[in-house]
């Protein structure tokens, strides 16, 4: 071997081992992997190719021209995921905490470019103090190139960003531009600033965990879709999130084989109680309709009165968006909305069909909501699926009240194909409500006003709390047996697979943000 080789051979090494021993120890010793045992146990066996290893920082303030490693603070490259292409990039917080330089931030800039020129997706394993406190603005710059590149490569390649240590400053507004956030329970943190800037700005005391840990994240801010308890779980969400979704928004997902057999689905038949008010889980509908084991669901612990997540219907990829009656109702709130949309825009942007399953009691009353923008937020779903030009399927469980009948997917936004079972009640307001206001005066009138009530009540009921009066207007398509709704659904899905629709011609929407 020449010299030139070996000297190259030990730069290679010496880049493997980012900040030294010492510091792959210290990481160890938190229960992290480093940025490349990530890399390797993400990617197919001996997929990795890495671009751009002997890379250094170009800084010279503050005695920076003394401490150069090579790779700059994180590793960028392609590789395959169960054999399809992807663009990873890995932060090394061996290397000055992660932090991003002019370099690393030109590094991940570049496979941003190679991913969205081939149509491929982009997985960022966060793990960074954000911007290198010694580039001062060469930093700043570094990161608005790679938030310009998100909302280039936004709708166009999937972006997934796993959170995997402390995340501060700039290394949080990426991943929040990104759709999918994962973070590792314990280990990784995200906030704008941390906790000692908190205490000197606002005087509070709170710790990295409250502040930006992945629970505060996955169930007050939403910031996060998933959390894992460890890195190996972490980067298997990422795979198993990476199955549903198409490689760009050109394409479609993958199609698992599958073939029609017995789909009639009796366990369907007994989940809806004989009250109307009494809850049940919808997961239960959910997973007596598609493929078995096969939801994935996201945002699962934020918003839990509306569920959204991916799931296979005999063998393709949909998105399912869920009123559920096991919390608040099955409401919709500031919070469902915002979860809903968000989700929908997704799948709509990557050719993922949906399909909506409604139990709703209508929008959530009250100072706290309208004071929150209920309006707003509300209006974001309804704006989401109004747009959305996928295959859209809908299915009535039980209740559709309200305005939030139509926002649910209703035939009059666009849907496709709606479904109602035997027990959907469509109306204005339910009976209760509906008959104390438009029967008052015959109520108070009567010598039994409670008896007046509950006669009325039942005679709006049977007018209209049933399905049957939206299915004469064709605002149902047809009232089906629970047990038959995997197979009508399946038949729906497949008719509606070459639907091809196109939106008006304007530069972009105005969804109310
Ligand atoms: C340079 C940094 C750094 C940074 C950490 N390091 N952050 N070096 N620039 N931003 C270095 C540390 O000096 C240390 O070096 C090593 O990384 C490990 O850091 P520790 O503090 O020992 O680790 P830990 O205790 O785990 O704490 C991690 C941390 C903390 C929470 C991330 O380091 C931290 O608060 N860093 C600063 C965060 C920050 O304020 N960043 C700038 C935000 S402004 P040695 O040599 O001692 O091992 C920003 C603007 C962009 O990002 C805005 C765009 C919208």
């Amino acid at each position: 071997m020449s010299d030139t080789n070996k000297q190259l051979q030990e730069k290679i090494a010496q880049a493997k081992l980012g900040g030294g021993q010492k510091r792959i120890d210290k990481q160890h010793a938190k229960k992290k992997l480093t940025a490349r045992e990530r890399i390797e146990y993400l990617l197919d066996e001996g997929s990795f190719e890495e671009m751009g290893i002997l890379v250094t920082h170009r800084t010279t303030e503050f005695g920076m021209d003394k401490q150069k490693f090579y790779g700059d603070g994180v590793v960028t490259g392609y590789g395959t995921i169960d054999e399809r292409l992807v663009y990873v990039f890995a932060q090394d917080f061996t290397v000055f905490g992660g932090s991003l330089s002019e370099t690393h931030a030109e590094k991940i800039c570049k496979i941003m470019d190679h991913a969205m020129r081939v149509g491929a997706p982009v997985i960022g394993l966060n793990d960074s103090g954000g911007a290198r406190i010694q580039e001062g603005v060469r930093s700043l710059g570094g990161y608005a190139d790679i938030f310009y590149r998100n909302v280039q490569a936004s709708g166009v390649v999937p972006q997934i960003s796993a959170i995997m240590g402390p995340c501060a400053g700039g290394a949080v507004y990426s991943p929040a531009m990104t759709d999918f956030t994962l973070m590792v329970q314990d280990s990784s943190y995200m906030f704008v600033t941390g906790p000692n800037v908190v205490k000197t700005v606002t005087n509070e005391n709170v710790t990295s965990e409250e502040l930006g840990g992945a629970r505060t994240h996955a169930t007050k801010s939403g910031v996060t879709h998933f959390t894992a308890s460890n890195d190996i779980v972490c980067l298997e969400q990422v795979k198993q999130l990476l199955s549903y979704l198409p490689q760009n928004n050109q394409t479609t997902p993958k199609m698992l084989p599958y073939e029609l057999g017995e789909e009639l689905r009796e366990e369907l038949e007994a989940i809806v109680p004989d009250s109307s008010n009494k809850p049940y889980d919808m997961h239960s509908v959910i997973s007596g309709i598609i493929d078995e084991e096969s939801f994935f669901e996201v945002h699962k612990d934020y918003a839990d009165n509306i569920i959204v997540g991916f799931a296979r219907l005999g063998g393709r990829s949909i998105g399912i968006v869920a009123n559920q009656p096991m919390s608040l109702a099955g409401v919709l709130d500031v919070d469902s909305s915002k979860k809903g949309a968000r989700f929908v825009r997704f799948c709509d942007a990557f050719n993922i069909p949906l399909l909506v399953l409604v139990d709703v009691p209508g929008f959530l009353p009250g100072t706290d909501q309208e004071w929150n923008g209920i309006i707003l937020n509300g209006a974001k779903l309804l704006y989401a699926l109004s747009e959305a030009t996928v295959p859209r399927v809908t299915l009535i469980t039980r209740k559709a009240y309200g305005g939030a009948y139509d926002v649910m997917n209703s035939k009059h936004i666009g849907a496709d194909m709606n479904f109602a079972w035997p027990t959907a009640e469509i109306a204005v307001m339910g009976a209760k409500g509906a008959s104390e206001i438009i029967f008052r005066r015959e109520i108070a009138a009567a010598e039994d006003p409670e008896l007046k009530l509950s006669e009325k009540e039942a005679e709006y009921a049977e007018a209209f709390a049933n399905p049957f009066k939206a299915a004469q207007r064709g605002f149902i398509d047809e009232v089906i047996q629970p047990k038959d709704s995997r197979q009508k659904l399946l038949k729906a899905f497949a008719m509606l697979e070459t639907k091809n629709v196109e939106g008006p011609k304007r530069k972009h929407g105005n969804i109310p943000l």
